[in-house]
């Protein structure tokens, strides 16, 4: 391996302590606690996983943590209602619907059912036309952490060429705003992208975001580019001992070819991962202080 691992653990780790510093003196100078509303509709193993995760991360950086875990039949009115009750509540900054939400429910419509000052996802319409626009946004977790990130390896991001693979709102299409709005030469890579190798190989820097298992191999990557794996994919990795399966974490990227290319490169885990909830600590933070009208903290937002 040649390519500087960049490290994401180590890094939202930092990002909670300063976090935690600021909550610390947002309650000893003015009384004020932020609170993150996360709901959860169904069972759905992944998701209980991040949101039992969110809530304990919230909790240790001094924030209040009110976990609403409604069951999968939950009718889209009675969600909408209780969105309408934490838009309303005054101890909550900031409200998270994770998705997927089950197939009766209209995800959009829910979502714009957010009041966009604490839509701390950053997906509502006025938070995406905001970004868009160059204006003052909430903006999504991953692809601010993984702007934090390249700031800290790169300093400036101006004229790098940079490639997003992978065109969703929660990840894709966020992230070439970002890199846009940071100066970079901005091309969006897809599933009907020709010779998607050709566009890769001219990134200084290429962030995968496909959901498709180890599918950037090192000869797509050019010598010295950043590569960010935004790919969170198990995987199965043979048998244990005892014969059962045993599954492993792999990124969108070939980790161990791009890392013999690339100039730096996340691994996974321990890249983007953290970043994400530590970024919605950092957007939860931001919501809290607009809300009151004080300071924003410096280096949580782009
Ligand atoms: N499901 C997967 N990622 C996310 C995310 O960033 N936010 C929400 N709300 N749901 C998700």
């Amino acid at each position: 391996m040649t390519a500087t691992r960049i490290d994401g653990k180590a890094f939202a780790a930092r990002l909670r302590t300063e976090i935690g510093a600021h909550v610390g003196s947002l309650k000893a100078d003015h009384g004020i606690t932020p609170g993150l509303a996360v709901v959860l509709v169904g069972e759905d193993p992944a998701s209980q996983v991040y949101v039992r995760s969110k809530g304990k991360q919230t909790v240790e950086v001094g924030m209040k943590s009110f976990e609403h875990k409604l069951p999968a039949d939950t009718s889209e009115e009675a969600l909408l209602t209780l969105v309408g009750q934490l838009n309303a509540d005054p101890a909550v900054n900031g409200i998270l619907v994770q998705l997927p939400l089950p197939g009766h429910i209209d995800s959009d419509l829910v979502i714009n059912a957010i009041d966009p000052a604490k839509d701390v996802d950053g997906f509502h319409i006025s938070n995406v036309g905001l970004l868009g626009t160059g204006q003052k946004a909430m903006v999504p977790c991953t692809p601010l952490g993984c702007l934090m990130m390249l700031r800290d390896h790169h300093g400036s991001l101006s004229g790098l060429n940079a490639v997003v693979v992978g065109r969703s709102n929660i990840v894709g299409k966020p992230m070439a705003q970002l890199l846009l709005n940071d100066s970079c030469t901005v091309t969006i890579a897809h599933s009907r992208t020709r010779d998607i190798e050709d566009v890769t190989r001219r990134a200084d820097i290429v962030v995968a975001a496909v959901g498709r298992p180890e599918m950037v191999t090192g000869d797509w990557i050019k010598p010295g580019a950043t590569v960010i794996d935004v790919g969170i994919n198990r995987i199965d990795d043979g048998l244990k001992e005892d014969e059962t399966p045993k599954t492993r974490l792999v990124g969108d990227c070939h980790f161990d070819s791009c890392a013999e290319v690339a100039g730096a490169i996340t691994p996974v885990p321990g890249g983007v991962g953290p970043m994400t909830i530590a970024c919605l600590l950092a957007n939860t933070l931001t919501a809290t202080t607009r809300a009151n009208g004080l300071p924003e903290p410096v280096g949580l937002t782009p």
